[in-house]
């Protein structure tokens, strides 16, 4: 039933001004501004016809991606749906798999690649996408971006999120969200907050003090709701400071509602929520869930004995419970309603069309890093007869792994599919996969003697290996990069590191393409490897991209979203800090704002590869770096040349050092980029204007930011630790 017909029959005769959105009619002289409909009439009118019951219908799950609806006042369910890159297959109401449904999708490059890209402009038509496809598919709610910062290397989701740096992280989430939005449904921030480590992320409780919480784990957020002008956010299952996220009010209310102003909808991850009256008295406005007996309670399916349903009723009766709490969730549940035009009709969505594909080429053409180059890279075609194809991954699809972001893939173009689609018919690849994906193995010699035969005798080779989401896309045996598990350490397993030395000692020239979330410790054969390539996991179009970077019909810009440390021991995470046990269930960052670069900067340990690094076919030169102070802020101006052969894009970073602070600041820190597309030869000018606010540290004593007088350094270059030109100012 639409709206209407419950408007009239519920407010008898009430006038048609009521159905529109409450703003004066401008008369024809006065100037008319955009105006942001507000809905505040109609939703009052349907709360007071509301009962009790029909109110506490909307705030919990109906189903396994649904929140409930109320048909006698024609207010459907809310249909969600996972997940941060491309929209899962179909459950039904109920947790299994909906079979002979048309539930493929486009399946985008992973988090890190975009991010990777640090190409706001893609962020956006990455957000469209999966708004376009979304909406197509029926979902309200699309279940991403997912971005927690990217704390130790060895958590399971870090491929989901985005980066270590805050405002790298907010700038990429910004531009996705309002992609998704402006196909008429509505985003998903999650999870918020700090759930850094899959390690028993429903027990840990994360410690970390105002600073760390307001330079760095806040910002990404802060952006998503007053930049990017998220309209979900989902709570996140752990603790913070001892209380559950989806329980806090500190987070929910002081934080997101009052100091931000954030209007949207709050959901609990599934199952997040752990108490009725904790998670009614405070902003969380829809909780959901899943199977309760996969949790060990009682009930099933049985959504009315989730927290916020039967229980609650009988607290809001017995007076323990004002049912004005309810009300206050009940208006952000319909006020979403109306803002993606629940009621009416939403722009038509797409689905896996050739746009949306060409789009996923380009995220991972734009995001997978060149980290090595010694003169290995790009591989000619001409006079080339035989290239050797070796590892796993050169053959294996990642989409349907990971946990809740996996994707029935439309397709997904492999490594060894996308070389055939490109080299011609003149050159043999042969292929051998080197490993066993497997649990139990280790190194096979059988399998490594068969592989360093076919990269002696070729006149190339690449190894396409790394890690994995794990064995299928079953949840039972999630592995190394995916949700509810975190990886062990960062070695790469099935017994690869033997495996690449072997092929490096048969062919020096044999480049090295990984696959995975995060870094790796390369150290058994990183100095004897020329050419190495960071892939991700790049979607449905990464086989076709990687042939392209390999052979040079792409120009590599990708820059990394996080540090890759030498060694697990040398990540601050864990240097400065220890991981929770099951003893110990206390995610303490010590680190304090140390994460990252921030950390290898000021402490001077060197990464393997530094934040922001990736190189490129060509080569950038910096110059006529000039620095001004403003009322507003700071302007930067450089120069920027492609001093080389091929056109090529460059990320220009720009970094501030406070160079006389009262309390211990980083090093350097991440304040602007810009993706700079040169033709060979070719120069620009490249501006910046940074705002006071890239100067402040959050005071804990003054409760607030502070800027303070002095010295600052503003230094630009093409990593963390490739500053190419600097200059200093005095505030
Ligand atoms: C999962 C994930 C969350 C996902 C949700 C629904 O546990 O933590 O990211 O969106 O549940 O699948």
């Amino acid at each position: 039933m639409k709206l209407t017909t419950a408007l009239s029959l519920l407010a008898f005769g009430v006038s048609l001004l009521l159905l529109l959105p409450s703003c004066e009619t401008p008369t024809t002289e006065e100037v008319v501004e955009e105006v942001t409909p507000t809905y505040e009439l109609q939703i009052d009118s349907l709360l007071q016809a509301m009962t009790l019951e029909e109110k506490t219908a909307l705030i919990h799950a109906s189903s396994s991606f649904t929140s409930g609806g109320i048909e006698r006042l024609g207010i459907p369910e809310l249909t969600m749906s996972d997940g941060p890159h491309g929209v899962r297959h179909e459950h039904g109401r109920d947790w299994e798999k909906d079979e002979n449904v048309a539930d493929s999708s486009t399946y985008l490059p992973v988090g890190v690649t975009l991010a990777a890209t640090w190409n706001r402009d893609l962020g956006y038509q990455f957000g469209e996408v999966l708004g376009q496809e979304a909406n197509y598919r029926g979902k309200d709610i699309i279940l991403g971006p997912g971005f927690n910062l990217i704390r130790s290397p060895l958590n399971g989701r870090n491929f989901e999120y985005l980066s270590e740096d805050p405002y790298l992280n907010a700038e990429m989430a910004v531009g996705y969200i309002k992609g998704v939005q402006d196909q008429g449904i509505a985003a998903c921030a999650k999870h918020y907050i700090a759930n850094t480590l899959e390690f028993e992320r429903e027990k840990v409780n994360v410690e970390m003090s105002e600073r760390v919480l307001r330079e760095l784990y806040l910002p990404p957020f802060k952006a998503s709701v007053q930049e990017g002008k998220v309209k979900t956010i989902m709570a996140a299952y752990n603790k913070f400071r001892d209380t559950y996220c989806a329980h806090s009010a500190y987070l929910l209310d002081t934080i997101l509602r009052k100091e931000y102003g954030f209007e949207g909808l709050v959901v609990s991850d599934w199952m997040a929520v752990k108490d009725t009256k904790k998670a009614a008295t405070v902003g969380l406005d829809i909780e959901m869930g899943t199977d309760l007996t996969m949790f060990g309670l009682e009930g099933g399916l049985d959504y009315d004995k989730f927290y916020l349903a039967d229980t609650l009723i009988t607290l809001v009766k017995a007076g323990e419970i004002d049912e004005s709490y309810i009300d206050a969730k009940v208006r952000n549940i319909l006020r979403l309603m109306f803002e993606i035009h629940k009621f009416d009709t939403r722009p038509a969505g797409s689905y896996n069309t050739a746009k949306h594909q060409s789009l996923a080429r380009k995220v991972a053409d734009e995001g997978i890093v060149l980290l090595k180059n010694e003169g290995v890279l790009p591989l000619a075609q001409d006079g080339m007869n035989k290239l050797a194809v070796v590892g796993a991954n050169a053959t294996r699809k990642h989409a349907g792994g990971g946990g809740s972001s996996q994707v029935k893939a439309y397709y997904e173009t492999t490594p060894l599919e996308g070389l055939s689609n490109m080299l011609s018919e003149g050159v043999a690849i042969e292929y051998a996969p080197g490993y066993v994906v497997d649990r139990e193995t280790k190194s096979d010699p059988t399998m490594i003697a068969e592989a360093v035969d076919l990269v002696a005798n070729a006149d190339a080779a690449v190894y396409f290996g790394g890690w994995i989401h794990g064995f299928s896309d079953a949840w039972d045996d999630n592995a190394y990069d995916a949700e509810s598990v975190d990886k062990s350490d960062m070695y790469l397993p099935f017994g690869q590191d033997e495996l690449i030395k072997a092929l490096l000692a048969a062919n020096p020239n044999t480049i090295i393409v990984l696959f995975g979330g995060g870094p790796t410790d390369m150290r058994a054969w990183q100095a004897d490897a020329k050419g190495i390539i960071q892939a991700w996991y790049p979607g449905m179009e990464g086989g076709n991209a990687l042939a392209a970077i390999l052979f040079g019909e792409v120009n590599p810009s990708g820059k990394l979203p996080m540090s890759f440390p030498v060694k697990l021991e040398d990540s601050p995470a864990h240097a400065l800090s220890e991981l929770p046990t099951p003893d110990n269930m206390l995610i303490d960052h010590k680190e304090g704002v140390f994460v990252g670069y921030r950390y290898f900067d000021t402490y001077e340990v060197a990464p393997a590869f530094a934040f922001g690094h990736g190189l490129s076919y060509t080569t950038f030169e910096y110059s006529d770096l000039a620095v001004a102070k403003t009322k507003e802020g700071i302007t930067v101006s450089l120069s920027l040349k492609n001093t080389g052969e091929q056109d090529g894009a460059e990320v220009v970073q720009v970094y501030v050092k406070d160079e006389e602070a009262a309390l211990r600041r980083p090093e350097k820190e991440l304040k602007e980029f810009q993706r700079v597309a040169l033709k060979a030869g070719e120069s620009a000018e490249v501006t910046f204007d940074l705002p006071t606010t890239a100067l402040q540290y959050y005071d804990e004593q003054k409760g607030g930011w502070v800027l303070e007088p002095g010295a600052f350094t503003i230094m630009v270059g093409s990593s963390a630790a490739d500053i190419r030109v600097q200059k200093s100012v005095d505030w």
